[in-house]
């Protein structure tokens, strides 16, 4: 299988972006916004770091309501499209897994949303963003749920249910496998991410120096008639929240 390398390729950095405009992404930033929001300082002018952010769509969104948010990512390309559109947002391109060029100590909330599984080296990015929180800030972690979440979770029909039009539905393959075995798959076949386990998440973030404040799973609260992700995500919580705080 061949990978590419991460999304500073564009081919990934693409397929990520028209991912991020699809509406099944509209449907679960709606979700993660909600969620996060709930963990945000009401201080609003306390700064706020959305890590790994992606074409920036959580970063913009909290500009928008007022907080002092700065994002930084991987990815030039994102980067440079967030600068452009959104000149207000303090954007660079930083690599979690390297010094970051933040001052210690500096934000009261970090958001990883939906970064972790692409991170190579997630402990060492988790103390590098624990050197940048303030101590008592947070670090807010949303992640594909690994227990359900492609590789594990994949959503079929078979050929019965094509003949007689019927919704896929999630089969579960073996997580041990994916935990003993190949770290590396492709997403979407075309992004690379990695499995790591719930407790590999968690010991991460409290070796990192961070202590566990909240966890709760992410589910659509309604229904939808069409297969698409508010229907995965009203049977399976396919997204979980996970709120750190930094040790003093
Ligand atoms: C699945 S996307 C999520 C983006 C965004 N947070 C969102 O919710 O749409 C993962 C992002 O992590 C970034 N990323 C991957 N590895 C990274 C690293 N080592 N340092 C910084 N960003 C990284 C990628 O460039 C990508 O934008």
């Amino acid at each position: 299988m061949k990978y590419s390398p991460t999304y500073v390729d564009s081919v990934v950095s693409d397929a990520f972006r028209k991912y991020s405009s699809s509406s099944d992404a509209q449907i679960e930033h709606a979700l993660l916004q909600e969620t996060i929001l709930k963990f945000l300082p009401s201080d609003k002018t306390l700064p706020i770091l959305d890590a790994g952010c992606g074409t920036g769509w959580l970063a913009r969104e909290l500009s928008r309501r007022g907080y002092a948010v700065s994002a930084c990512d991987l990815s030039p390309d994102f980067i440079a499209t967030l600068k452009k559109n959104f000149p207000q947002i303090p954007a660079s391109i930083a690599d979690l897994s390297q010094n970051l060029s933040y001052s210690p100590n500096y934000f009261a909330s970090v958001i990883l949303n939906m970064v972790g599984h692409d991170l190579k080296d997630l402990s060492l990015s988790l103390k590098n963003l624990q050197i940048i929180t303030r101590f008592d800030g947070k670090l807010i972690l949303t992640i594909a749920n690994p227990y359900y979440s492609y590789p594990v979770g994949r959503w079929k029909r078979g050929l019965l249910g094509r003949l007689l039009f019927r919704k896929p539905i999630l089969k579960l393959l073996s997580y041990n496998f994916f935990q003993k075995n190949e770290r590396l798959h492709l997403w979407n076949k075309t992004i690379p991410s990695y499995f790591y386990t719930l407790p590999e998440y968690i010991q991460s973030a409290l070796k990192a120096g961070y202590s566990l404040e909240n966890f709760e799973e992410i589910t659509a609260p309604n229904d939808s008639s069409k297969f698409d992700r508010q229907y995965q995500l009203y049977r399976f919580p396919m997204i979980l929240l996970l709120v750190f705080k930094k040790n003093s």
